[in-house]
């Protein structure tokens, strides 16, 4: 395919399929605030979508709307209304029954799937992720809150009822945190923020919340659904420069728990910024450079169809993405063909094609970093592969894979998070394994092979350098009922349907000597319900 084939997959204006099409510009003025839907009249960001437009042979930018440039003084409000929401345990909603929690939930939960169908086309317009994944994106969220207000439930049912141990009665339950700035990745904008915003609320904390650079107008349809499901300050939602609004806010101290998506350097600079690193948790999900190992004697199409997946699903902007593909030179020309044969068949296109595979990419300046990794790689001794490897227009880039890659090439150690695929021919499964513990990375891994007893050396410390191995299958973060997390520089916390209630709470009890009086005082509250903590009401 040339380059001007791939400047055809741009459509021309008016061109959009009418299920797809998106009525624009959207100029939202709209910001959420201390339960009140604000206007803000400030200047605006531009939001331009990965969708270029075509017209005579040539694209150009397509600029869908603009969101809010709030200043530090506008966020700081946004602060102050999560604080006075809190109120120091003493609010409202950290003091609310659980099962009153769960309704407020379950009518946001009602409202979002309302909005389903603009949010799935906004996510195909501003990420170009596919139809088919935006949609799975979407559901998959309404399925994760689901799921959530399912194991707290459980929790709660769990922690119903007193324990006494030698003279003390108590009650165990988990209790919110405070107040959680919440900001997911561009990749899963939805998805991944929810992954920690629904917690950290159903848990009691109170959110602000700033959606990420791309993938944000998603959000306007989703403000009112906020304002109204939940009380006056629960969630916040502003937009802005990170730099003006975010460090701020950081820097105020007031923040208890940092849910961060997104890279490593700037988890680091967030979390620096709070004057009181101890007081801050953090949940946070950093960068990857997964590696497949594809070892002698794997079963060459189970392994090519797994990498190809794990490499390149989403244009291989996935944390989970297989970064790196280790094979075994016994088997690497039969595997480089047969991952080319299936390569041929990712068709480019725009999101709501059918069938679709490879879709422009959302960061502007993406196509020239991935260029220079393909450059560099070139220079020094690998080869493109894949015809047409590495053509862009736009922001369309033609994946290519690169072969034979080494250690002196930028593409071995930087994480790429877009359609470059670096194979890395091996004889000694030293190498590889070396690959893994030197990384700075300790995500994921997937293993290929036939041989259990090989695969079983390699399983056993492997699990003691990063937190998922899989075998001859790609790493991928589902099913969100297993723990997704990393080691090293990947991850702080563990997420899950499960866990995450536990990232965003801490095990609390009161406790009392046993005797008449103490006795007497408790069965009063409980019988009277005069406390949400101190209960033994149980959720059905
Ligand atoms: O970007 C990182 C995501 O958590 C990956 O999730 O494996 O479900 O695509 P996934």
């Amino acid at each position: 395919m040339s380059q001007s084939e791939l400047v055809s997959l741009f459509p021309e204006a008016g061109s959009i399929p009418a299920d797809s099409a998106l009525d624009f510009p959207i100029q939202q003025t709209e910001y959420l605030v201390g339960g009140t839907i604000r206007t803000w009249k400030g200047p605006f960001q531009e939001i331009v979508s990965p969708v270029q437009t075509r017209s005579n042979g040539s694209i150009s930018r397509t600029v869908i709307g603009s969101v809010p440039e709030l200043t530090a003084e506008a966020a700081f409000v946004a602060l102050e209304a999560a604080s006075a929401a809190y109120d120091r345990g003493r609010g409202q909603w950290p003091t609310m029954s659980v099962g009153e929690r769960i309704r407020h939930m379950e009518d946001f939960t009602r409202r979002l799937k309302e909005r389903r169908d603009e949010v799935i086309r906004l996510i195909m317009w501003e990420i170009a992720k596919t139809r088919n994944d935006a949609t799975k994106e979407f559901d998959r969220t309404v399925d994760y809150i689901v799921a959530t207000i399912e194991a707290l439930k459980d929790l709660d049912r769990d922690s119903s009822r007193f324990m006494i141990q030698e003279g003390i009665i108590g009650q165990v339950r988990r209790s919110p945190l405070g107040i959680v700035l919440c900001m997911g990745p561009y990749n899963y904008p939805l998805n991944e923020t929810f992954a920690t915003l629904i917690p950290a609320l159903i848990m009691g904390n109170t959110c602000i919340l700033k959606p990420p650079k791309y993938g944000v107008l998603l959000y306007k349809p989703l403000l009112e659904a906020f304002k109204e499901a939940f009380p006056s300050g629960v969630i916040n939602v502003i937009y802005g420069d990170g730099q003006t609004i975010i460090t701020p806010i950081m820097e105020s101290g007031r923040i208890d728990v940092l849910a961060f998506i997104g890279s490593s350097e700037v988890a680091d600079i967030l979390k620096k910024g709070h004057p009181h690193p101890h007081r801050l948790k953090g949940v946070l999900g950093m960068g990857a450079k997964n590696a497949g190992i594809v070892l002698a004697g794997a079963e060459i199409d189970q392994a090519v169809k797994e990498c190809l997946l794990g490499s390149l699903s989403y244009n291989g902007q996935r944390c989970t993405a297989l970064k790196i593909l280790f094979v075994h030179k016994s088997i690497v020309d039969i595997f480089i063909e047969r991952y080319l044969e299936a390569l041929a068949e990712l068709k480019p296109g725009m999101p709501w094609e059918d069938g679709v595979g490879i879709t422009p990419l959302p960061v502007e300046d993406m196509p020239d970093y991935l260029d220079e990794l393909v450059k560099d790689a070139v220079a020094k001794g690998a080869k493109v592969i894949n015809p047409g490897g590495g053509e862009r227009a736009g922001s369309m880039f033609r994946p290519a894979v690169l072969y034979p890659v080494n250690e002196s090439m930028r593409v071995y150690h930087e994480e790429q998070f877009g359609p470059v695929v670096p194979i890395v021919p091996f004889d000694d499964l030293d190498h590889p394994v070396r690959y893994v513990y030197d990384s700075r990375f300790g995500q994921q891994v997937s293993l290929f092979g036939t041989d259990a007893n090989v695969l079983a050396v390699l399983v056993d410390p492997m699990v003691n350098q990063v937190s998922r191995v899989n075998i001859n299958s790609q790493c991928q973060r589902g099913p969100d009922t297993f723990p997704f997390t990393g080691r090293k520089g990947s991850a702080e916390g563990t997420l899950s349907v499960t866990d995450a209630l536990r990232s965003f709470s801490i095990r609390t009890l009161v406790a009392a000597k046993k005797n008449d009086l103490n006795d007497s005082i408790i069965t009063d509250i409980v019988h009277d319900h005069k406390s949400n903590f101190l209960s033994t009401d149980f959720i059905l």
